[in-house]
This record gives C-alpha cells, sequence and structure tokens, in this order.
C-alpha cells in the first residue's frame, strides 16, 4: 500500500460504465496516473445478490491495492451501493463511490425537489440512493426505477437508434409520470447512453427536466479529498492503464467511441482476479 502522491488512482468498474467516470477524473485531474479495472468476466454486478457484489468487489479492490493505488475510486452505483462499508473497513487506502456525489448532484439540479432515478435492481433494492438524497435534504422526494437493460446495451455499444430510445421510454415512463424535474443517471454505464436517455426524458418530461450523472461530481470530490491530505500528483499529464477480466478486444473498441481516446493502441490487458 503506498500513499505517495505520485502512486496512481485506482478505479473500477464491472465493466465499461466506469469509463464515464475516468473521463471525468482525466478532464479534473490530469496529471494523475490512473489504473482502470473493468470486471467484464462477471459484468453485469447489478442483477446479482449484495453478498456476491461484496465478493466481487473485494476482489477487485485487491487486485488494485496490489498496483500500488494511492485511493480506491469505486465507479460503479451498485458496489458503492452495497459495498463501500466493507472496502472502507478493509483497506488501507481512502475509498470513494459514486452515489453520494450523484445524489449531490441530483438535488442541486432539481428545483421541485423531485427527483427520479433509474439505476441497477442491486442499487434500487439497496435504496442507497434514497438516503443519499435525504442526507442532503430531506425535503425531497425521490423516486428510483431499476433500467437494467440499457446495461448490455452500454456493454455492446448500442449506443443510439430505436432499440435504447424504446428501452428508456419504457423505464422512464414510470418516473417522468411522477413529475420529477431532476433525472440521477444512477448507474455509470448510462452516460453511455446519455444523449437517447436526455431525448426520451425531454420528449415525456418537457426540456427542463434535467438529466444529471455524478461522474463530474465524484471527479471534484476525489481533487478535494486528494489536495487535503497533500497527495495530488505532481505531473503534466497522467498515463491510463486498462485491466480487464475478459474480452480485452471487446472493450477497446467500446472504449475508443467513449473516451474519445485510441484505446485499442493504449492496450487493454486482460488479468484473472
Ligand atoms: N456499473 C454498474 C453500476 O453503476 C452497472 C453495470 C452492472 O450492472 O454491472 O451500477
Amino acid at each position: 500500500v503506498s500513499n505517495a502522491s505520485d502512486s496512481p488512482i485506482g478505479v473500477f468498474d464491472s465493466g465499461l460504465g466506469g469509463l464515464t467516470v475516468a473521463r471525468a477524473i482525466r478532464d479534473v485531474l490530469p496529471g494523475e496516473d490512473l489504473v482502470y479495472l473493468g470486471d467484464t468476466a462477471r459484468v453485469p454486478y447489478g442483477t446479482r445478490s449484495a453478498d456476491t457484489v461484496i465478493r466481487y468487489a473485494r476482489a477487485c479492490a485487491a487486485s488494485l491495492v496490489r498496483h500500488q493505488v494511492k485511493i480506491l475510486v469505486v465507479a460503479c452505483n451498485t458496489v458503492s451501493a452495497v459495498a463501500l462499508d466493507h472496502l472502507r473497513d478493509e483497506l488501507d487506502v481512502p475509498v470513494l463511490g459514486v452515489i453520494e456525489p450523484g445524489a449531490r448532484a441530483g438535488v442541486a439540479a432539481s428545483r421541485s425537489r423531485r427527483i427520479g432515478v433509474i439505476a441497477t435492481q442491486g442499487t434500487v433494492s439497496s435504496g442507497a440512493y434514497e438516503r443519499a438524497i435525504h442526507a442532503v435534504d430531506s425535503r425531497v422526494e425521490a423516486f428510483s426505477t431499476p433500467a437494467p437493460l440499457l446495461v448490455p446495451l452500454a456493454e455492446e455499444g448500442w449506443l443510439d437508434g430505436e432499440v435504447p430510445e424504446l428501452v428508456a421510454e419504457r423505464y422512464l415512463h414510470s418516473l417522468t409520470s411522477r413529475d420529477v424535474d431532476a433525472l440521477v443517471l444512477g448507474c455509470t454505464h448510462y452516460p453511455l447512453l446519455e444523449h437517447v436517455i436526455s431525448r426520451v426524458a425531454h420528449r415525456l418530461a418537457g426540456p427542463e427536466l434535467a438529466v444529471v450523472d455524478g461522474a463530474k461530481a465524484t471527479a471534484l470530490e476525489l481533487a478535494t479529498l486528494l489536495g487535503a491530505r497533500q497527495m495530488k500528483a505532481n505531473r503534466e499529464r497522467g498515463s491510463l492503464r486498462i485491466l480487464v477480466t475478459d474480452r480485452p478486444g471487446r472493450f477497446a473498441e467500446v472504449a475508443s467511441r467513449f473516451l474519445g481516446a485510441d484505446v485499442e493502441a493504449l492496450g487493454v490487458e486482460q488479468i484473472d482476479l
């Protein structure tokens, strides 16, 4: 374990979704080295029991700790919802999740204090968003609904067209009918489909509806935390190392499109946990 400022930041997710957080971190903290782990052999996490997700999360965290990371960012809402306290108790490095930043972004975006959340079944069942939103503002009414089919669509790179649009419409209907004025994308895979989700949400609820995700807020919170602990790296441009547990070629293809960077050239390494 290292907390030297030039050590990398560890980021993990069940698959591609956490790249939305990695991208935000690279925007806010360009000088940091990142090691990203996508557990593509076990994705999705969102349909599994909390016990299984905790077991997978421990394995991902242990793998990144072996890379001497100075801090761990859990770039997966499902893991943040059910395993964050376990990881914080068990690890010697600070652990940051995505739900609290997402909840704060949602509350900040809502004027009517009625917020909708789409997330995985695991996140919705945990009630983590409702708790986090009420911790920010107890007057807010939060409604969450699972939107599981958006995860495989994102993993497949099926990011546009009528199939994701119909799927999004089916899920969003139950939220927009409750007069929410902010929609939190409570799953790190969903921002990959943000343009489709926003288009549908605006058609159903009007252009005023704010669509938010916690990626940017998580990156800003990370910057604050590193600053306070004097753990910021002192270099101009950091590196990005990508590890996956299955199908590195497929990952590189979709990741390149999403990150707007040539991930194939960067190289995606396959590892076992
Ligand atoms: N990245 C996960 C999340 O944010 C969704 C994908 C999955 O179910 O594994 O909840």
